[in-house]
């Protein structure tokens, strides 16, 4: 494992996804411990680069200790995309990778409040020096609100029982521990039901709350948008993602840009000769790939996880 403890997800399928050439420039938005930055250097000749991103100060202290010509990093969030490539002079890029979520070690650290397990205060902010904790949203935020959050984000099921509980508990205590709510829900739900009973009862309400205050859709919806006109001709764009929330966001961006019309079904059913049609700007590359059997046994965080890769056509883009 490189620098700190996380295991790249896809690693091999996601760089050989991003068919590098080797004098190409890339990017990888989400730098993490740099597992699929060093794939890439690797994969990269003497006149190549690699762009690095990340919003969390621990990812950034492990690039600046990277000692190598051909990477450079930026502290920011990938919507930020268009600032960072213009501050270093880039136009367009040969590839970007997103690997999204969390890595293992913000999960593994208490003190970033993101797991359910260990006890830590409730921040779950990836980058601690900017926004709304965790804490400080629960305390706030309404019945309806945290309804919404946890049952959106969540995908749960008792998300109104949860939000009625977090608000009478707030009446007498500040929520402010990650084992705190995690108790708080595991009793909000009680003895109901569960749909995955190895799951604990807190994780859906644990992952709603990092969504939200991370931004995270809201975050990868930009990040695609502004990534696609910054891809050459023949460029690829690799993403993984680990919930279906974001899966989603992903393939119908990829299917809006694949198709002529953005793939709108009024439109395609018009009479047109297909040589008529405006080109799409983006070819989709192969299927959805998941992880085989053998990445899930060695690392469960591989399970959810799916890469979607297109590439950006010769045509203008609308
Ligand atoms: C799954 S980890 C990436 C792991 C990395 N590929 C590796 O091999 O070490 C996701 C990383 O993306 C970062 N991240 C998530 N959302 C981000 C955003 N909107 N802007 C910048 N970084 C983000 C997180 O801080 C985290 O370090």
């Amino acid at each position: 494992m490189p620098d700190g403890g996380h295991a790249p997800v896809l690693l091999e399928e996601a760089v050989a996804a991003l068919a590098i050439k080797r004098d190409g420039t890339y990017v990888d938005a989400t730098f993490g411990r740099g597992g699929h930055a060093r794939r890439i250097l690797d994969s990269l000749g003497r006149e190549g680069r690699l762009v690095a991103l990340d919003r969390d100060p621990a990812a950034e202290a492990v690039a600046r200790s990277w000692r190598e010509p051909r990477f450079s990093f930026h502290r920011a969030r990938f919507s930020e995309l268009d600032a960072v490539l213009d501050s270093f002079g880039i136009g367009h890029v040969d590839g970007m990778l997103l690997d999204l979520g969390i890595s293992s070690p913000q999960i593994d650290d208490p003190e970033r409040g993101f797991s359910l397990r260990a006890d830590g205060p409730l921040d779950m902010r990836m980058d601690p020096s900017h926004g709304t904790s965790a804490a400080q949203w629960l305390a706030h935020a309404t019945e309806r609100d945290l309804r919404e959050v946890i049952a959106t984000y969540g995908e749960e099921r008792f998300a109104q029982q949860i939000a009625r509980a977090l608000v009478a508990t707030r009446a007498r205590q500040p929520i402010v521990r990650t084992r705190q709510l995690a108790a708080i829900v595991a009793e909000a739900v009680g003895a109901r039901p569960r749909r995955d009973r190895s799951q604990d009862p807190a994780t859906r309400t644990f992952q709603a709350l990092r969504i939200h205050i991370n931004q995270e859709l809201e975050e990868l919806a930009l990040a695609l948008d502004r990534a696609l006109p910054r891809l050459a001709s023949g460029g690829r764009l690799a993403v993984i993602s680990f919930h279906s929330l974001e899966d989603r966001i992903v393939k119908q961006f990829f299917r809006r840009h694949a198709q002529p019309f953005g793939g709108d079904p009024r439109l395609s059913r018009l009479p047109i000769a297909a040589a008529a049609l405006p080109s799409p700007g983006l070819k989709l590359i192969g299927r959805a790939v998941r992880p085989r059997e053998a990445e899930v046994l060695a690392n469960p965080r591989a399970r959810s996880a799916t890469l979607r890769v297109a590439e950006r056509t010769q045509a203008p883009l609308a």
